[in-house]
C-alpha cells in the first residue's frame, strides 16, 4: 500500500528516488518548481529535456501527462516532469490534473522508484484554488495501483501544508 506523507518546504532538496517537476509543455524551463528544479538540478536536466523535445515530443509534452530524466545535481535520481491544466473557472479541468498524479505514478513505476516527492501541481502560477489541488492530488494518489511506496506531498507554505493536512483526514 502506498503510504502518503507531508512535509514543508523545498522539493529540490528532498532524499526520494523521484521529484515530480510542475512544468509546461515546452519542458524547457520556467518559473515556480520548474525553475527550481533547473536551477537545482544543472543543465544536464534541460540537456534531456531538449533531447526529448527533438524525439518524442516535437509538439511538446501533453497536459496531464509525464516523463522522466534523470535529476542532475540533485539529491533525487529522477525528475518526473508533468504538465498541469492552467485553472479555469469556466471549464472543468479537474481530470487532465488527476492525470498528472497518475501518469506520474505510472512513470515513476517504469523507473522502479519506490520514494515519490509531489508538488501540489498547478496551484502556482496555474491559478488552481488550493484547496481543490489537494483534494484532487490525495484522491487521485488513493485510488492508483502503483509500485511506489511512499508518496511525499511537499507543500511550499502554511495554506497548502494546512489543505494536504485537510485532504488526506
Ligand atoms: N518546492 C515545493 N513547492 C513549490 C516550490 C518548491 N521549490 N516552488 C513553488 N512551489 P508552480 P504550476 C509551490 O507555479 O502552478 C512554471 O513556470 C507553489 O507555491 O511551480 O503547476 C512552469 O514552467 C505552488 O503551490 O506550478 C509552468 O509554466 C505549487 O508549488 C507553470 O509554472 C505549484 O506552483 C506551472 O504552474
Amino acid at each position: 500500500m502506498t503510504h502518503i506523507t507531508l512535509a514543508k518546504g523545498d522539493i529540490t532538496t528532498q532524499h526520494v528516488d523521484a521529484i515530480v517537476n510542475a512544468a509546461n509543455s515546452s519542458l524547457l524551463g520556467g518559473g515556480g518548481v520548474d525553475g527550481a528544479i533547473h536551477r537545482g538540478g544543472g543543465p544536464q536536466i534541460l540537456a534531456e529535456c531538449r533531447a526529448l523535445r527533438a524525439s518524442r515530443y516535437g509538439k511538446g509534452l501533453p497536459t496531464g501527462r509525464a516523463v522522466a530524466t534523470t535529476a542532475g545535481r540533485l539529491p533525487a535520481r529522477w525528475v518526473i516532469h508533468t504538465v498541469g491544466p492552467v485553472w479555469s473557472a469556466s471549464e472543468d479541468r479537474s481530470a487532465a490534473l488527476a492525470s498528472c498524479y497518475r501518469e506520474s505514478l505510472r512513470a515513476a513505476d517504469e523507473l522502479g522508484a519506490r520514494t515519490v516527492a509531489f508538488p501540489a501541481i498547478s496551484t502556482g502560477i496555474y491559478g488552481w484554488p488550493m484547496d481543490d489541488g489537494a483534494r484532487i492530488a490525495v484522491r487521485t494518489v488513493r485510488e492508483t495501483e502503483t509500485s511506489v511506496d511512499e508518496v511525499r506531498f511537499v507543500l511550499f507554505d502554511d495554506t497548502a501544508y494546512r489543505a494536504f493536512t485537510e485532504a488526506i483526514s
